[in-house]
């Protein structure tokens, strides 16, 4: 598959890309257009330096990435996901969009704060065009631990979204990445439930000395 990662060139991003490359062909987009060739250099210098194979990563904008992928990840903060979506939109057809967006600020401990649709996941599918397959998902994974290929990612990936193929697709990229075990989470509906727990869990990691926490149901 042809995945764009939108804000690639960011903190989760970077673990994505060096994790799917070796079955699938990466597009790392910015803003910027030498920022994104710059590091899709950096990260297929990273896996070439592990000896590790892998398909074409290539940096671009975020506008050119678009029309031909099959799926289109973003990797961007809130702060800054909806405005590039309302520019954008035009060029999605019927691309299935995997949402990583968590709307949060920080007072004296982090919040979740959603958008009047209910959760971020919600909004991007309304900015959207209806045929365009919105997944939530990977909101409580740590980008820290996805980055570093040796360490084993021993957590549950909720995977939310309306249409069944597309979640299918998702669950079977979360099965490529080892020890991510992908869990149904029913409907885009249920997203804010994940988005919400991101907060929380860096809160928790905060109050009690730990750090990049995510989720396991036993
Ligand atoms: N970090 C984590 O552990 C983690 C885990 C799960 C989910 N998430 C979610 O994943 C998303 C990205 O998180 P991150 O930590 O990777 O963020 P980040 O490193 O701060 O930003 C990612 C990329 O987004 C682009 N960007 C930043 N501000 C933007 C704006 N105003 N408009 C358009 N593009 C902008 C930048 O790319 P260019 O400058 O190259 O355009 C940047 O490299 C967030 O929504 C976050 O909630 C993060």
């Amino acid at each position: 598959m042809k995945i764009a990662m939108l804000g690639g060139t960011g903190s989760i991003g970077e673990g994505f890309v060096l994790r799917w490359a070796e079955k699938h062909e990466i597009l790392v987009c910015s803003r910027e257009i030498e920022r994104a060739v710059n590091v899709a250099c950096d990260y297929t210098n990273i896996l070439s330096n592990k000896g590790i194979q892998c398909c074409t990563i290539t940096g671009c904008g975020n506008e050119a990435a678009i029309k031909d992928a099959d799926v289109v990840v973003l990797s961007v903060p809130y702060q800054g996901v909806i405005s590039l979506l309302e520019k954008l939109s035009p060029l999605f057809k019927d691309q299935i969009v995997i949402s990583l967006v968590v709307p949060m600020k920080k007072n004296k401990w982090f919040e979740y704060t959603p958008p009047k649709q209910g959760s971020a996941a919600l909004e991007i599918q309304e900015i959207l065009p209806k045929t365009v397959k919105v997944i939530s998902s990977y909101h409580n994974v740590s980008a820290r631990k996805l980055a570093n290929l040796e360490l084993s990612l021993d957590y549950d990936v909720v995977v939310c979204g309306d249409d069944d193929k597309a979640k299918k697709t998702v669950m079977d990229l979360t099965h490529e990445i080892k020890n991510l075990r992908p869990l149904d989470g029913g409907g885009l509906a249920s997203s804010y439930m994940i988005e919400s727990l991101t907060p929380f869990l860096i809160n928790l990691a905060i109050r009690n000395g730990l750090s990049d926490l995510g989720v396991k149901f036993v």
